[in-house]
């Protein structure tokens, strides 16, 4: 039973389910190289084949089995987007709707489903019932209910009438552009509802009924839904949009049941996520560990402490995670040499423009973790604020060899990202993490999570009980923006202008390293995604090296750079392991944030500092 009404639109998709798959084949743009075995798993034709056969990389393959390249991929396109929404009709989700991606994403028909992870999850994640409140909600949709059962406020007494926004018009996204010539928008109380009430005690005529262009052009959220308690998946709007986004950038995913979770950001998200997987508190617990890149983002150590879940770090290169690496622990692991704990079930990665080291996962090196995962039936959570910042190579503003399109085709787009592991996921072990903080603004507090309905499920239901869902003034003021206004290309075209900006950002910071580090004590990786340059200083050429430990001489080079007027970040700071010397000395530089200017001047600090130390 659901709230969400949409003329017709599950009826509609049903049907046209056959006809919407011939649409997506019509729509390869020329790929139409899709070989016969694989077609079976995404459906063209169902019969009970399964889907690790077709694909041929089942888990039960030797190892020596070569991991297989990229299945074909048949993209769901804008143009299909449209032509479901056309069909579905206007989208009616008033106040507390639930709503689910399975209402709007392409028909799955013929893929198998994910496999079930009750095994992995931990018992506070079990326990967890429905909310009665929110479930209650399904009863909204009856015609003449009059509520006295939830404790929703009357949106008369919501003292925000309307909500007006500057905002650019694609693709002139810079600053200067919007200020001169962006599009003012306005989000009123009732927009959505079709008879919103009338002023009071007023004797004007009725007004006539609304043309069925009205209709059409009416927005589909407003204030009075926004603004009210809602479910916990997020709204039905936003829901929607983050469906058909994953579908156009990761799709088609090659399970069926996958679904979406709005979130507070993916802080809270992986929070949720741990304490669903990872058990490591308490007497009776299952003493788990979680698997993650030696140098991990601190947040998420931060966050495995204290629920007592141990952290293994796995070795890396310029690619970040090393996959023989994290056989080797897994290969290897014994509870006895490594305090009582299980062999870890759960990897967290960064696959993207990784925090803190930057380094990106190319896609071989993705498959081949994904295959270790399945081998070892290994949970993967891949968290992924960075994905959309893949840069050209630092000079080659056209991204030559490494497919980052830099012309203005949002197909190109597409086809350059680096494929997601939610892309390659044939048994649903993946949890994605995606969020609006890096890509729009972080003070949105809004992201969302993918991954199988049982672990949606679970998920949603801690998120009942821990913040009911992402604020309603974020998700009506991006929906407004990324949806009403720019739309699933605007949105893209706003992506594709960011990662070039980021990487203007980035050539500056490189070449000011060039310019102001000592070469031979400091070296790097150009970054190929997101906000972080990582550095390495040779400790074995401190003077004091007999001496002085690595943290002690980190230590030095920072505080020195702060008294010089610079903050960079400490690499021990993002050990994985905290309580095993470094393996390095490391500093992570951030080229988000400063003008170009301050970041030339900052290295140039930077770059002092170590020549002090270092006493050269
Ligand atoms: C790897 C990683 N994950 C998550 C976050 C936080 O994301 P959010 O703002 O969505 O909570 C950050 C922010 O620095 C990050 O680097």
């Amino acid at each position: 039973m659901r709230t969400v009404l949409r003329t017709g639109a599950l009826r509609d998709l049903r049907t046209s389910a056959s006809t919407s798959l011939h649409s997506n084949f019509r729509n390869l743009r020329g790929r139409t190289t899709c070989r016969l075995p694989a077609v079976s798993c995404y459906g063209f034709h169902s019969k009970s084949q399964d889907c690790s056969e077709a694909l041929g990389t089942a888990a039960q393959l030797p190892e020596a089995e070569p991991v297989l390249s990229a299945p074909p991929r048949e993209r769901i396109t804008i143009a299909d987007i449209k032509e479901r929404r056309a069909k579905a009709g206007r989208l009616i989700a008033p106040t507390a709707s639930y709503s689910d991606a399975d209402m709007f994403k392409a028909p799955t028909v013929g893929k198998p489903k994910a496999k079930r992870w009750d095994h992995h999850l931990t018992k506070e994640s079990t326990l967890r019932e429905p909310c009665k409140l929110k479930q209650a909600a399904k009863h909204l949709k009856q015609p003449g209910l009059i509520s006295l059962g939830g404790g929703l406020p009357c949106p008369e007494y919501f003292p925000i009438s309307s909500l007006t926004l500057h905002i650019p018009r694609p693709p002139h996204f810079s600053e200067a552009a919007t200020l001169a010539d962006g599009e003012d928008v306005t989000i009123g109380k009732y927009d959505a509802s079709s008879s919103p009430p009338p002023p009071p005690k007023q004797s004007s005529p009725e007004p006539p009924p609304p043309s069925r262009q009205q209709v059409q052009q009416q927005p589909e959220y407003d204030l009075s839904i926004a603004l009210n308690y809602a479910q916990a998946t997020g709204s039905a709007q936003m829901t929607r949009f983050v469906t058909e986004h994953t579908e156009l950038v990761h799709g088609p995913i090659p399970y069926a049941d996958w679904r979406v979770c709005l979130t507070v950001g993916s802080t809270s998200a992986l929070e949720q996520t741990l304490r669903m997987l990872c058990d490591g508190g308490g007497v009776a617990s299952r003493r788990d560990s979680l698997l993650t890149e030696e140098f991990s983002f601190s947040t998420a150590l931060e966050t495995a402490a204290p629920l007592g879940v141990g952290v293994v770090g796995v070795r890396m290169d310029e690619q970040g995670l090393l996959p023989g690496d994290m056989e080797r622990i897994l290969d290897c692991w014994e509870p006895g040499l490594r305090g009582g704990r299980r062999k870890p079930h759960v990897l967290y990665t960064v696959p993207s423009g990784q925090n803190p080291t930057g380094a990106t996962q190319g896609e071989q090196r993705r498959r081949e973790i994904y295959e270790v995962a399945r081998r070892h039936d290994v949970f993967i959570v891949e968290d992924e604020p960075y994905y959309y910042l893949q840069m050209p190579d630092k000079g080659n503003g056209k991204g030559e060899g490494r497919g980052v399109a830099t012309t203005g085709d949002v197909e190109e787009f597409l086809e350059g990202l680096i494929p997601s592991y939610l892309s390659m996921d044939v048994d649903g072990r993946v949890l994605r993490m995606d969020s609006f903080s890096k890509v729009v603004v972080p003070g949105s507090r809004l992201g969302w999570v993918t991954a199988s309905e049982q672990i949606i499920e679970r998920f949603i239901r801690h998120a009942e009980v821990a913040n009911q869902g992402p604020s309603g003034f974020s998700q009506v003021i991006l929906h407004k923006l990324l949806d009403e206004r720019w739309g699933h290309e605007g949105y893209l075209r706003w992506l594709m202008n960011l990662r070039m900006e980021y990487a203007k950002r980035r050539d500056v910071m490189v070449e000011a390293c060039d310019e102001f580090l000592p070469r031979e004590l400091v070296t790097w990786n150009t970054p190929q995604a997101g906000m972080f340059h990582w550095l390495k200083v040779n400790h074995e050429l401190h003077p004091h090296a007999s001496t002085k430990s690595i943290l002690e001489m980190e230590e030095e080079i920072f505080n020195s750079c702060i008294s010089r007027g610079v903050l960079v970040a400490r690499g021990s700071w993002f050990r994985a392991e905290q309580d095993r010397p470094p393996p390095g000395l490391y500093f992570r530089a951030t080229f988000a944030a400063a003008t170009p200017e301050n970041m030339r001047e900052a290295i140039r600090r930077l770059g002092e500092a170590i020549r002090e130390s270092y006493q050269i």
